[in-house]
């Protein structure tokens, strides 16, 4: 089944209330927006890709800094422009692979594992040197995504890769999810189910969506950046500027444009 998860205007309604009040969706904000204040005191706008319903692109806006926020789903960019009003935030539908602006910026950024959704090299490859074009020189970018927890992952490798779990019930509505890693292409298939039942228990219609991410490990991400003309100014383990360790949960990558190697 193809990925058309945040295509789903279901989804894209349901997004915000769905990521409120999680530790990671707390603690990004502050981060992210710290940065865009740097640019914005430098004269320097912010671009943010994949920026979904607007979670970190309005409170940039917000803090003062001017912002471009890119996604390909018409669905979450609804979401995105019905919760602001004027010139800034920016909203351009576009894949961030393949993006063309006029505009040169100080920072972008590409925050929530978003970076995953890229499930090539080449597409990789083509999002960050589009993010170079865009930059200014000496330009950063910022972004983050979970550190493969092979621990968590071998759990799912097993049966349990083959089983739905509920996750929640809300009024008649089931939930029910498995996610599927495959080490070999390095990606997760993550999939939902909406079960509605009748009174009688009874399904009275079935939803499915899903999702596929590829997992991307430390020393690959350096090889990306490096290749792709940028030079990392720092790995964080949390958004607290925390050392990157055996620990952490999440990679918080800082990098700095750079002129672009000969190839
Ligand atoms: C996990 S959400 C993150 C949204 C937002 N950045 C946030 O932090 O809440 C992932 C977003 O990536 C977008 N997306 C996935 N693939 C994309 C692509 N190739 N180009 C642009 N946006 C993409 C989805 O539409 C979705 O809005």
């Amino acid at each position: 089944m193809k990925d058309t998860y945040y295509l789903d205007p279901r989804v894209a309604a349901g997004y915000d209330a769905e990521h409120e009040g999680r530790e990671i969706t707390r603690d990004d904000v502050p981060f992210y927006v710290g940065l865009a204040k740097g640019a914005a005191v430098q004269g320097q706008s912010v671009l943010e890709l994949a920026c979904g319903t607007g979670r970190v692109t309005l409170p940039i806006a917000a803090a003062g800094a001017r912002v471009t926020g890119i996604d390909n789903s018409p669905a979450m960019l609804e979401v995105a422009r019905s919760k602001s009003s004027g010139d800034n935030p920016r909203w351009v539908e576009a894949d961030m692979t393949s993006f063309d602006l006029e505009e040169r910026f100080g920072l972008a950024l590409i925050p929530f594992r978003s970076f995953l959704h890229l499930l090539t090299t080449e597409d990789q490859k083509a999002c960050l040197r589009r993010v170079h074009e865009h930059l200014v020189p000496g330009g950063r970018l910022a972004l983050n995504f979970f550190n493969p927890d092979l621990v968590m992952m071998a759990g799912w490798l097993g049966a349990r890769g083959r089983t739905r779990r509920l996750v929640e019930k809300q009024g008649e509505v089931e939930r029910w999810e498995r996610a599927r890693y495959s080490p070999s292409g390095q990606t997760l298939d993550y999939e939902e189910m909406d079960e509605r039942l009748s009174d009688a228990d009874a399904v009275i219609s079935r939803v499915y969506r899903n999702m596929r991410l590829r997992y991307v490990y430390r020393y690959e991400m350096e090889h990306l950046l490096a290749l792709c003309g940028f030079e990392v100014e720092a790995l964080y383990g949390w958004f607290d500027r925390r050392p990157f360790t055996d620990e952490s949960r999440e990679m918080v990558w800082l990098a700095r444009r750079r002129a672009i190697p000969e190839q």
